[in-house]
């Protein structure tokens, strides 16, 4: 069984009204446990909305969603589905809630009436599992971004999430924060086995998913490892998307005569290509 599945899920925001307009049509698709999910589209192609649907934040208009079998348009699963799926959100500073940083990663274990031994069990192994254990009494605001992204990762963990599902978490951080926070999301995918669904509009951090869907106008138009998405370089463009540099220059380079045979998608890759160049 997939952990996640949509079966021709569409959603209709405003149903029924004037301003009625369909976000999401027709989306079939598998996240299997484990995976590591990126999904890209330009904006407007409705990946929020999607998102949306795999923590049961919103519901289908059509079609369905489940999540290890249990649908999300049953309120009897709601609980269930939010402790499995985790969401992190784009803007660090929403999402913090308490003025203690181990309150908040606590807030989530305390609302649903964990004892406080277990609520400080759980906060120490999510801080240790973002790498945030000494800033376990320091005040959010005084942590970059990157560091607020972790503590919000680290919210999701303590609730014993299976998935992290992602929007857009480092689209407000320095290249620091962003790194710190990929990093983080990688470890957490290979070394604890989360499921991670992440939507960026960095082909860099797509680069190191298991695999790429790409969406247009509330549809899945392209599905595939990063490589063979981001080999047809056209295509992409065409979607008004990019691809990674290594990618493009890798590219030019082979339209020059340059005999480079593999697909590249990250600078490591591209160099250790040219190096071999005789
Ligand atoms: N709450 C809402 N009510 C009405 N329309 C919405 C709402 N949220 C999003 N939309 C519309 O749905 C479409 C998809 O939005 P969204 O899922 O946020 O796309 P993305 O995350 O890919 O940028 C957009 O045209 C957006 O304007
Ligand atoms: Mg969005």
């Amino acid at each position: 069984m997939a952990f996640i599945e949509c079966k021709n899920l569409s959603h209709v925001y405003n149903k029924g009204l004037e301003n009625e307009y369909k976000a999401l049509d027709g989306i079939n698709l598998k996240i299997h446990k484990g995976e590591f999910v990126t999904i890209l589209g330009t904006n407007g192609s409705g990946k929020s909305t999607l998102a949306k649907h795999f923590n049961a934040l919103l519901q289908p208009t059509a079609g369905q969603c489940l999540v290890e079998g249990m649908d999300t348009g049953d309120e009897k699963n709601l609980w269930d589905i939010r402790g499995k799926v985790g969401m992190v959100f784009q803007n660090p500073d929403n999402q913090i809630i308490a003025a203690i940083v181990e309150d908040d990663v606590g807030f989530g274990p305390e609302n649903i009436g964990m004892e406080p031994h277990e609520i400080r069990r759980w906060v120490t192994a999510a801080l240790k599992a973002v790498n945030m254990e000494e800033f376990r009494h320091f005040a959010p605001h005084l942590l970059s971004g990157g560091q607020k992204q972790r503590i919000a990762i680290a919210g999701a963990l303590a609730m014993n999430t299976e998935c992290l599902v992602l929007d857009e978490p480092t689209a407000m951080l320095d290249p620091v924060g962003r790194q710190e926070v990929i990093s983080t999301v990688q470890r957490l995918n290979q070394r604890q086995g989360i499921t991670v669904i992440n939507i960026t509009h960095f082909m860099e951090e797509a680069a190191l998913s298991d695999r790429v869907l790409v969406m247009k106008q509330g549809k899945l138009v392209q599905e595939g490892k990063p490589e063979e998405i981001f080999q047809n370089i056209e295509a992409m463009k065409k979607l008004g998307l990019d691809v990674p540099v290594a990618t493009e220059l890798a590219y030019r380079l082979q339209k020059k005569g340059l005999p480079i045979t593999k697909a590249i998608t990250n600078q490591e890759a591209l160099i250790e290509a040219l190096c071999q160049l005789k």
